[in-house]
């Protein structure tokens, strides 16, 4: 029986986007929960991706929840383009921005899950004055601008500690790991306290994507 708080959510970055139609259904068919949306402006991070108008046509072939994750500069801009876009879930870094607050309230205005995500090193204490305002907390595993890296391990302690913040303080707020997860650590995030998984090469450099996600969600159950 699978764990429905735990949430699998492939990233389409490593998908084909030659064939995205075929990609999105095809992972959607092999059991994923969330598709999650890398936005990469080549300017906070060191590449680009796509923006609201290819997330606007992922959502008109798929019923799954879309989760956006801004790598970009000056977020509080875009953010309502994203929401027409179909996007469920909304993240911004902390790292670059001055008004945190004010860009979560905006998210949560639309009636959608806000979130703040935190790069590698930077200190989950950062999210003192902002945590009980988010849904989600999204923890950079890897640094972001490329899918396919190496899982940096000190992220485990990461989520032990926000885990440990979470329940003093008696919150919702759900944990999400970005970066090198796949079949081979997501027991050990999972154990941890993260309850949303971002995959991408895992599972769209897989030949088999279906015996992937079935895997990853028996090892979190
Ligand atoms: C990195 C992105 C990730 C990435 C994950 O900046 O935020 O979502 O695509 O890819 P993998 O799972 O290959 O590390
Ligand atoms: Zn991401």
């Amino acid at each position: 029986m699978n764990n429905p708080d735990k949430k699998i959510c492939p990233s389409i970055l490593s998908a084909d986007f030659a064939i995205l139609k075929e990609e999105i259904l095809d992972v959607e068919k092999s059991g994923a929960d969330i598709i999650h949306c890398d936005i990469m402006d080549g300017s906070f991070v060191p590449n680009i991706s796509f923006g609201a108008k290819i997330v606007s046509d992922v959502n008109k072939i798929t019923d799954l929840p879309l989760d956006v994750h801004l790598m970009i500069n000056n977020p509080e801009n875009y953010i309502e383009d994203f929401f027409k876009s179909g996007a469920d879930f909304i993240s911004v870094h902390y790292e670059n921005n001055f008004h945190l607050n004010r860009v979560i309230n905006l998210i949560k205005s639309l009636g959608i899950k806000s979130g703040v995500v935190l790069n590698p090193s930077t200190s989950v204490t950062v999210l003192d004055y902002i945590i009980e305002y988010v849904d989600f907390v999204l923890l950079m595993s890897v640094n972001p601008g490329f899918g396919g890296q190496k899982f940096i391990p000190n992220t485990l302690e990461k989520i032990s500690e926000l885990k440990e913040i979470i329940d003093r303080k008696n919150l919702k707020c759900r944990i999400e790991v970005d970066g090198g997860v796949g079949p081979e650590n997501i027991k050990l995030l999972s154990d941890a306290g993260a309850d949303m998984f971002v995959c991408g090469s895992s599972v769209f450099g897989s030949e088999n994507r279906s015996e992937v996600i079935r895997l990853m969600k028996e090892s979190i159950s």
